[in-house]
């Protein structure tokens, strides 16, 4: 049992603002913080304070930071979250990976833009992946969780499949990218927002613009049942596997579908009197659910837990600052 992150370490430096400018536009801003980001570190962190037993440290990430101070502090955080880091390369003449994000105050909405910088170094070496998985080691059900802010997750979901059958992956294919379509049957576990999961639809299908075009807040649901149930019959992840599709459709819940039932099961929103800051939502979502699946939960429960904890986070700033523990998504902290 264990979890395995690959994926980017960001520094994340946001402006919370009023006003978002246009292109040739001057805003004072309100304030302005940085924190300890990236999909693949928020994702390990929300796996390391969301699983059960606070004192285990079953989660270690596999990526790479710069030679600089936001590297320094990245790990620095990790480590202080009980992420094991032996497998995070400090990479000299490449800088630590960035984000720049404007936080909406009125709604929390946010936007990001993203530098790879040394994440883009984040590449499979053979030698190296028999290091990190060893052959003659029993896994159990070890969970390996990747995101896009890589430059190839393929190539590792690929060796993965071929050299330790027994792992289960867990994809968030984020930001989107048009994959060939056998990458996806590499997947036990793929976790979607609802813009991601539309791009998948119109890629595995080559259609959909004009029957799904309209984002109408009123049939969110009842659309992405639709989009959902069809990826499955096409077996989006194969069809002789039983491989489970997420899609989170953030204030109106989440979906989800199992190749053993195929029934497409919905599970609502918790209620948020205030949104603060959407950032690392939906990396708080996949850890929780991560961190429940590996301790044995079944699939309806981890879900569960994972709304909940993902609700949490949208009520406080940050990345992985926001992501609440266990311990305080079992306490009914209130939103
Ligand atoms: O998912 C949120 C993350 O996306 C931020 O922490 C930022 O680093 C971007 O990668
Ligand atoms: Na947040």
């Amino acid at each position: 049992m264990g979890v395995t992150v690959i994926g980017s370490l960001n520094y994340d430096l946001v402006t919370y603002t009023d006003k978002v400018p246009g292109a040739g536009e001057t805003f004072a801003g309100e304030h302005f913080e940085t924190h300890v980001g990236g999909k693949g570190l928020n994702q390990a962190i929300a796996v390391s304070k969301l699983q059960a037993d606070a004192g285990d440290e079953k989660v270690r990430i596999v990526g790479n930071v710069g030679r600089d101070p936001f590297g320094d502090e990245i790990l620095e955080v990790a480590r202080q979250n009980r992420v094991q880091v032996e497998h995070v390369g400090v990479v000299a003449g490449t800088k630590t990976g960035t984000a720049t994000i404007l936080v909406e105050r009125k709604t929390g909405q946010n936007r990001i833009v993203i530098v790879s910088g040394a994440n883009a170094k984040t590449v499979l070496e053979e030698s190296n992946m028999e290091q990190v998985f060893p052959k003659n080691t029993s896994p159990g059900q070890h969970y390996i969780i990747l995101q896009h802010e890589i430059s190839d997750p393929v190539a590792y979901m690929r060796w993965l499949k071929l050299n330790r059958p027994a792992y289960q992956i867990v994809f968030n294919p984020s930001p989107f990218q048009e994959l060939p379509a056998d990458a996806w049957k590499d997947v036990d576990v793929l976790v979607v927002n609802e813009v991601e999961a539309f791009q998948l639809y119109m890629c595995i299908t080559g259609s959909g613009s004009s029957k799904f075009s309209e984002s109408e807040p009123d049939n969110m649901v009842d659309k992405f049942r639709v989009i959902l149930s069809e990826l499955m019959e096409r077996g989006v992840l194969g069809k002789s596997r039983s491989g489970t599709i997420i899609v989170t459709l953030g204030e109106y819940g989440v979906l989800y579908a199992s190749a053993a039932s195929s029934r497409v099961l919905y599970v609502p929103a918790e209620q948020v009197v205030k949104v603060v800051d959407t950032t690392a939502a939906g990396d708080t979502f996949l850890g929780g659910l991560v961190a429940q699946l590996d301790s044995g939960s079944t699939l309806d429960d981890a879900v569960r837990f994972a709304v909940q904890a993902s609700a949490i986070a949208v009520t406080r700033e940050g990345a992985s600052s926001s992501i609440p523990t266990h311990a305080e998504v079992e306490g009914k902290y209130h939103l």
